[in-house]
């Protein structure tokens, strides 16, 4: 986790200058997309250059440089350098970087064991280990308490251009909002799951995420007490590409919703 908060705060330093200079970029004619992709690329080989140096023989799976083998007897980093593009590059303050380990275990599964999802503008750290409990900074996380559909905000990531389902999308939201306090699209999945480890969000669901964007957060989100599954309430969230997290109180209800809107 020393490594992993090392990378992230270096990384996390460049990205918030990164921002600084979008906010100027924003007026101007050319506008800041050329610069953002630049400064997401250069955050990731930042990240990949300090874990790499820290363990050289573990591979790294990052968005923007996809995967970089390593030794496959040992664990291996999934990496989103940027997590929130789009916000970043409207100049909203949204936008973290997550960074998981997933290790080979006797069983020859390989499993999430350590996750760290870093939100520079607030330097807030949200990390996990497995069987250790997840945190924010020193403090322990807890999911929320609220056991009524009626009292939750759920968090959502609604599919945009030439991403998503948003028939299906639309299914389930017009089954949900009806039943919760609120519904939000923040815009960063890591950070969507992060906040429902630290019980600010009470449950969340999308579709069509990577492996990047959900492993940090499927960790905290187990460890600070919480459930997440696919839709089936199955543990295939990553290849089946659906994610739905919430309060131990509520996943029964959440997925009981978002299944009856699927049939
Ligand atoms: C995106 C964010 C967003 C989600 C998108 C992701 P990116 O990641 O997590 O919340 O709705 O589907 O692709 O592109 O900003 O790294
Ligand atoms: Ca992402
Ligand atoms: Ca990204």
């Amino acid at each position: 986790m020393t490594i992993i908060d090392r990378a992230a705060r270096k990384a996390g330093t460049k990205l918030r200058r990164d921002f600084g200079e979008v906010q100027n970029l924003q007026v101007s004619r050319k506008g800041p997309a050329d610069f953002v992709s630049m400064a997401d690329q250069a955050c990731e080989e930042t990240l990949y250059a300090e874990l790499r140096r820290a363990r050289p023989d573990w591979a790294f799976l990052g968005e923007e440089g996809g995967e970089r083998a390593g030794d496959p007897s040992k664990p291996r980093f999934i990496v989103d350098p940027l997590d929130g593009t789009t916000n970043f590059l409207h100049g909203m303050p949204h936008f973290a970087i997550s960074i998981a380990v997933e290790e080979p275990m006797a069983s020859g599964k390989r499993e999430i064991t350590s996750a760290m999802v870093y939100q520079p503008l607030t330097d807030e750290s949200f990390w996990a280990e497995k069987g250790r409990g997840a945190w924010l900074m020193d403090r322990r996380l807890r999911v929320s308490s609220r056991r009524d559909m009626a009292d939750a905000v759920i968090a959502t990531g609604i599919p945009y251009f030439g991403h998503g389902d948003l028939a299906q999308w639309t299914r389930i939201f017009g089954a949900v909002a009806p039943d919760v306090a609120g519904v939000r699209r923040f815009g960063s999945a890591a950070l969507d799951l992060a906040w429902v480890a630290a019980g600010r969000f009470d449950g969340f669901w999308e579709t069509a995420l990577e492996p990047w964007d959900v492993a940090a957060g499927i960790l905290l989100v187990r460890e600070a007490g919480g459930f997440v599954t696919d839709f089936r309430g199955g543990d295939r969230m990553i290849e089946r590409q659906e994610i739905l997290a919430a309060n131990d109180a509520l996943q029964s209800k959440l997925h009981k919703v978002v299944a009856g809107a699927l049939r």
